[in-house]
């Protein structure tokens, strides 16, 4: 069979999506001060924006929500999804939350001081400004080759272990409360880390006596890659591969919204009672009480389900392909698109792709807006627009290391003509790239601009 994948799954409720016409597009980007964060959603045509909570949920899922148990203490719902997160991820103490930036705050709240640094292959814009919030420094240690987008070995994704060393060195071990490992780098174009890269970095965290902890979003994507990509692991399931990787960590923040494949909720994980009593404290106070922690009991129990089917492999092989599929698309449609395609988006490196638009210019919210005039298609920038910031000491603007543009792929929404529809508004709009202008800022928050920020085009 030649067909590059096949759905392993039927449609059984739709969604109608309207499109607009290229006028009415470009009235709406303008109304919104040219921030496709503020454009609504039923304005979009293919939605692309993100994968996180906008996933479709299956009838097993559906229908274990029909028994969610809404109890305030100790509902039966929880005790399903404590089961499902020991199963999965294998850490023996749960704390629910709403989403994953919640349980980096409840987290991270208890252990970070202002002053301190925490390490990362490389943070997301959240888990970043969570850090930033307390005062403290999210620092990143990708290797270099995620800066390349054009080489594609299989672990673009890992952290750099000799420079990860030398910082914790040169800051001391006592100003570093916990280092974290972000699978699949969601940053740096949703690479993964590999199985040896895991246990290294772990060891040296330990070797250094700093608490280790996984931003674990997309879990099972990761796994998927070590899998297909290091032989040793080609006759392990999943399953045992997810345990393998979560054995290395003291404990987990996780949204649920990306590989547990629901619209909400998220937890930590922890090996831990003591420091899973501290933080129970702070849930207590801001998310709820520790059997549901924001969550109804319907929520999770539509996350216990969605833990066992993220990890299914044939849901995974299919993942991976229509990624992929999309990635081909692009690149035929004449983008440069980051090499080799991730597990929950392509990365378009706009950089290279609009070389006449300055980096302090975005390229990659250029290509976005551009995007959406073209053919309704929403995405994001993950670049400087998202990164960029005054480093504290100097007052400098740092720019990010890439300037990316992600289309990021919901689990089980769009079919493979959405990708190729995608792939022909990208088409038409490759045609006339050198005229895109760039965009500059004329209003701007303090803490993750690109989410407000006003834009108006050079
Ligand atoms: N960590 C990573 C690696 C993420 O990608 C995200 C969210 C979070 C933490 C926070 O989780 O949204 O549930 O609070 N990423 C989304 C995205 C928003 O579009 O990539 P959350």
């Amino acid at each position: 069979m030649t067909i590059p994948f096949i759905e392993p799954f039927r449609i059984k409720v739709v969604e109608p999506i309207k499109m607009t016409d290229r006028a009415e597009r470009v009235e709406i980007l303008d109304k919104v001060k040219n921030n496709l964060f503020k454009v609504p959603a039923e304005d979009v045509f293919i939605d692309l924006l993100t994968d996180s909570g906008t996933n479709a949920m299956s009838d097993r899922q559906w229908s274990a929500m029909m028994v969610g148990d809404e109890s305030y203490a100790g509902a039966k719902s929880f005790y399903k999804f404590e089961q499902a997160v020991k199963d999965i991820l294998g850490f023996p103490y749960v704390l629910p939350t709403h989403q994953g930036r919640a349980a980096e705050g409840m987290l991270f709240s208890k252990l970070v001081k202002a002053g301190q640094f925490v390490p990362n292959n490389r943070h997301f814009d959240t888990t970043h400004a969570n850090v930033m919030a307390l005062g403290a420094h999210p620092m990143d240690f990708s290797v270099d080759a995620a800066e390349d987008s054009a080489i594609d070995p299989p672990f673009k994704g890992n952290m750099d272990l000799e420079k990860l060393e030398v910082f914790i060195n040169e800051v001391g071990a006592e100003n570093i409360p916990l280092g974290m490992l972000t699978i699949t780098n969601n940053s740096a174009a949703g690479q993964p880390v590999s199985m040896d890269n895991i246990r290294k970095t772990a060891a040296m965290y330990h070797r250094y006596g700093i608490l280790f902890i996984i931003d674990a979003c997309r879990f099972a994507e990761n796994a998927w890659f070590i899998k297909t990509r290091d032989e040793a692991y080609a006759g392990k399931s999943i399953r045992e591969i997810v345990l393998e990787m979560f054995s290395y960590a003291d404990g987990c923040t996780m949204s649920a919204k990306k590989d547990a494949i629901v619209n909400i909720g998220g937890f930590i994980g922890l090996r831990d009672e003591k420091l899973k009593l501290r933080i129970s404290e702070k849930l207590i106070i801001h998310e709820g009480f520790i059997t549901y922690g924001g969550l109804s009991g319907r929520d999770l129990e539509a996350v216990a389900q969605g833990l066992y089917e993220g990890v299914d492999e044939d849901y995974l092989r299919y993942r991976e392909s229509h990624t992929r599929y999309l990635g081909k698309v692009l690149q035929d449609a004449g983008m440069h698109v980051y090499q080799p395609t991730g597990g929950h988006a392509v990365y378009v490196d706009a950089g290279k792709t609009l070389p006449h638009i300055p980096k302090d210019q975005f390229p990659g919210a250029a290509l976005a807006n551009m995007m959406y005039v073209e053919g309704g298609v929403r995405t994001v920038e993950i670049g400087s627009l998202m990164f960029g910031h005054k480093d504290p000491a100097s007052g400098e603007m740092v720019l990010a290391k890439n300037e990316l543009l992600r289309f990021a792929i919901p689990r089980r929404v769009y079919t493979r003509s959405h990708l190729d529809y995608v792939g022909e508004v990208a088409k038409d709009l490759m045609a006339h790239a050198d005229t895109i202008r760039g965009l500059r800022i004329t209003w701007e928050p303090e803490l993750l601009r690109h989410f407000l920020a006003d834009l108006e085009w050079v």
